[in-house]
């Protein structure tokens, strides 16, 4: 990865993405793009005012800080070296400033949804709200053609939280960028439904022992087969130790990916919702996987003798607001990852109205159609979701990126 490139071809895929460079370049408004976890709001790292404007568009308090996303290696040396025109012929004869630690992360996970802690370079290169005031900053190379197309054509580095409004489920898709942000920002770049479906991963190996800040789309088993990572640690909590979660202290300092609606989360192996619990609410969503059983038999034979056995299938809202013209690279990205977003089965009864969306049985569908679906039952103006967690006792899959985000979003009903 220290010497790939990407060629660009002419054409309205290029001139699209040149004009979101350009705006970000030229101007403070940040601008939504897509990574294969979640879509981004991007601004010149460098520039305070360019900063600060993501921070204003999705409400966010100034003391999170935001990851700084490159397009390669020198890029990023540059940038701790502070100084970004730095030749690639002067940092070679430099010391590498990426610390060691890093080395076998970025060669196996690099372009990819991983987050490394670094320290912030001395000099004013990098804007301070990108910090937060921290003495450190995380960076990430991302895997989206896309991203990497429009870092490249930036080049800037650019700090890019996810493109939601503060307490939102991230976005997975470019609707949802528009449907949380329309009317503060210009431009959205739309690479369709997002591969990962959940964030980064963040990891610290800055301190002994190396920590997970964050589970995301690296797995800890894949962290421990590096060199220098078998003993990485957890430095994040969404349970209360002794095994089994029990209700969470309430107060936690942010709220976070949540959807308007209440969120019930049924940890794995959890007993079924009860017709009581469920009959108690006027419209309800459930989340499940598709090997789950409807809990609410009397429901769905409700909805059976309507003749409507599966519900009827609602589409999803498809406005937009790209810049990025469906030409040939978007449909060439499109045909190589037929993500679909999931879409909601329609259910009513004389007790409720319910909407219910079956994720899939693999853990990278539900990571996938996570946040889409939270955002799907909201649209139809659920009262309560209910969702079934899935197993995250392994730790050789995204499933305990998936149940940290559920866990928060769900708050204190577990
Ligand atoms: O997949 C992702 O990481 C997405 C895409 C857009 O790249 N970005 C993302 O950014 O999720 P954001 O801002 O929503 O989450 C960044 C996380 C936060 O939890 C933040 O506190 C943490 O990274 N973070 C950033 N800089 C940090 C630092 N210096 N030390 C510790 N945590 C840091
Ligand atoms: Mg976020």
């Amino acid at each position: 990865i220290d010497q790939w490139d990407i060629q660009y071809a002419e054409g309205p895929d290029y001139e699209s993405l040149k004009r979101a460079a350009d705006e970000l370049v030229n101007t403070d408004t940040p601008v939504a793009f897509p990574t294969e976890t979640v879509y981004g709001l991007g601004a010149d790292a460098t520039r305070s005012s360019a900063v600060k404007a993501i921070f204003a568009a999705k409400g966010r308090p100034a003391d999170n800080p935001l990851i700084v996303h490159v397009h390669s290696l020198p890029q990023l040396r540059a940038l701790l070296s502070g100084r970004l025109d730095k030749s690639e012929e002067i940092l070679q004869a430099e010391q590498d400033p990426i610390p060691g630690i890093y080395r076998p992360l970025i060669e196996r996970f690099w372009p990819g949804p991983l987050t490394i802690i670094l320290p912030a370079p001395e000099s004013s290169v990098l804007a301070p709200e990108v910090t937060a005031g921290l003495p450190t900053f995380g960076a990430r190379m991302p895997r989206s053609i896309l991203a990497l197309s429009l870092l490249r054509l930036c080049g800037r580095p650019l700090a890019g939280p996810s493109a939601n409004a503060s307490t939102r489920p991230s976005p997975t898709a470019a609707e949802h960028v528009f449907d949380d942000l329309q009317g503060r920002i210009q431009t959205i770049v739309d690479g369709g439904p997002c591969e990962v479906g959940v964030e980064s991963t963040v990891v610290d190996g800055l301190s002994s022992p190396p920590t997970v800040l964050r589970p995301g789309g690296v797995t800890i088993d894949q962290l421990r087969q590096c060199p220098g990572w078998e003993n990485v640690v957890v430095g994040y909590k969404d349970k209360q130790e002794g095994g089994a979660s029990k209700p969470r202290a309430p107060g936690m300092k942010y709220r976070h990916y949540s959807p308007k609606a209440e969120v019930i989360l049924f940890e794995a192996g959890a007993g079924r919702p009860s017709i009581e619990e469920t009959n108690a609410k006027k419209a309800i969503g459930i989340i499940r996987t598709t090997s789950w059983e409807p809990a609410l038999s009397l429901d769905s034979a409700a909805a059976e003798r309507n003749g409507d056995s599966n519900g009827t299938l609602q589409h999803q809202n498809t406005s937009t607001t790209t810049t990025t013209t469906p030409s040939r690279l978007s449909n060439l990205l499109r045909s190589v990852v037929q993500h679909q977003v999931p879409h909601a089965h329609h259910h009513e009864s004389e007790s409720s109205d319910i909407w219910d969306i079956g994720l899939g049985v693999g853990t990278g569908d539900v990571a996938r159609g996570l946040f889409s679906a939270l955002r799907e039952l909201d649209k139809k103006g659920v009262d309560t979701i209910f969702v079934e967690g899935i197993d995250d006792t392994t730790g050789d899959d995204i499933a305990a990126a998936v149940m940290n985000r559920l866990r928060k979003a769900a708050e204190i009903r577990i």
